[in-house]
């Protein structure tokens, strides 16, 4: 459920018409909704209310928007970081430093000295080798950090393989069958709290049993620990719950996931964590764009939009669908290629699709973008980088501004050497 909806037979979000925030900033431009991340952020909690100890971690990678982040530090979110550039962006918008999660196969030696120096949550260690440097760097500046060992479950999550993280052959956490033997040794170093255990099988999961599965696992591995008398005190599940793409879609709802992890996790006795992304930010976003023309093609039209691959990359990388609807639709559709601009053929966002009837100068927007969406453009063939506007109520204001291709310029230079 958002709060993107017709009224006077213009799409709007909230109470502000697109067509207003289109005039005023111009296209392409993503527009989130206070409301909808607000409503979000409390059903994911809520689902989860059966369980004692429950930390949540919003996925700042799904949409690492300054203003996004302030809502949900104001309902309470922590942030899940794998870059000191998240890590800032998290403190930036007020969440406090004990709530941030650190994943990441790759955090550098600078962020780690970064991370123990904010005094994080928790980091995610996914290999031995990280958590000995961390434990060097930690005793160094003399302030123990809290860890997780990030174990590879080896489960299929049956989502996209290209977003799919906890299978033996992927590079993510350390392989389940070594963990125990790594969590006791990495306990045993001076400057690491090794206080428990993460997983994590992959993003857009539409499927429940996977994960239950995974979690299985790690409380079988959770109760080894213990029995070898090691302490684990927090069990780090994750994010990955998928979201409809399409209208109509049914998945599992966060009440069914809260259900299905109550049922794994109930004698667990630990301080439960979650790292919601999609889940939270999928829904409260869309990209609004503007028909440049619409061609003739050999089968059926090409409505050509001005956002492209590089505002909206899902659909180039993951062959994802996001539903197309006019902003002010006339009731017809037909059926048409939705492509950008951009110089290859993987810039198409939909192929025969029957979609509302659009011509020249129409607005339009692609749904669920609030996740993986802004924070995955990029300037390619030379484009703007996109803007960002939140709307509360019949408020709305731009939360980034577009960058335009003359200013990317400027950071460009031609050396004097050549002439
Ligand atoms: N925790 C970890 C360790 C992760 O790697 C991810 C996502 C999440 C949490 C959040 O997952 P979510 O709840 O959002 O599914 N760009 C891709 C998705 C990449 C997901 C990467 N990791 C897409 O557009 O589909």
């Amino acid at each position: 459920m958002d709060y993107f909806a017709y009224a006077n037979g213009t799409l709007n979000a909230e109470d502000v018409p697109l067509t207003a925030i289109a005039d005023a900033v111009g296209t392409p431009v993503y527009v989130y909704s206070r409301a909808t991340l607000e409503r979000h952020a409390q059903v994911f909690r809520q689902a989860l209310s059966a369980l004692p100890n429950v930390h949540i971690a919003f996925a700042v990678k799904s949409n690492p928007n300054l203003a996004v982040l302030r809502v949900l530090a104001k309902q309470g979110y922590g942030a899940d970081v794998v870059s000191e550039g998240e890590m800032n962006r998290a403190l930036a918008a007020g969440i406090k430093p004990q709530d941030i999660v650190f994943s990441g196969v790759g955090k550098t030696r600078t962020e780690m000295i970064a991370a123990v120096r904010a005094g994080i949550g928790q980091f995610n260690l996914e290999s031995e080798e990280e958590g000995i440097e961390l434990a060097e760097i930690a005793q160094a500046l003399r302030k123990p950090a809290p860890c997780a060992l990030r174990v590879n479950p080896d489960v299929d999550a049956r989502t996209h393989a290209k977003i799919s993280t906890g299978k033996a052959e992927n590079k993510f956490g350390v392989a389940y069958d070594s963990a125990a033997a790594i969590y006791a040794r990495l306990s045993a170093l001076p400057g690491l709290d090794v206080r428990g255990l993460a997983v994590h099988i992959g993003s857009q999961i539409t499927d429940l049993e996977p994960s239950r599965e995974a979690f299985v696992k790690m409380g079988a591995l959770m109760e080894l620990l213990r029995g070898q008398g090691h302490i684990v005190t927090h069990m780090d599940l994750g994010g990955g719950l998928g979201v409809p793409y399409k209208a109509g879609d049914a998945l599992p709802t966060p009440e069914d996931y809260g259900r299905m992890v109550a049922d794994v996790a109930k004698d667990w006795d630990v301080t439960l964590m979650f790292e919601p992304g999609r889940v939270i930010s999928g829904n409260s976003g869309v990209l609004v764009t503007e028909v440049v023309r619409v061609k003739r093609g050999s089968g059926h039209p090409w409505v050509i939009v001005d956002a492209a691959m590089n505002d909206l990359a899902r659909p180039a990388m993951y062959d994802a669908w996001h539903d197309f609807a006019a902003v002010r639709p006339t009731g017809e559709t037909f059926v048409a290629n939705i492509a950008g601009p951009i110089c290859e053929s993987s810039d198409t966002f939909a192929r025969e699709r029957e979609i509302d009837v659009v011509q020249r100068g129409d607005l339009a927007v692609f749904r669920t973008a609030g996740a993986y969406g802004a924070t995955m453009a990029n300037t390619y063939n030379s484009r703007a980088l996109v803007p960002e506007v939140m709307a509360d109520g019949d408020k709305w204001a731009l939360v980034a501004s577009r960058i335009d291709p003359a200013t990317i310029l400027e950071i460009e230079q031609v050396p004097d050497w050549l002439g």
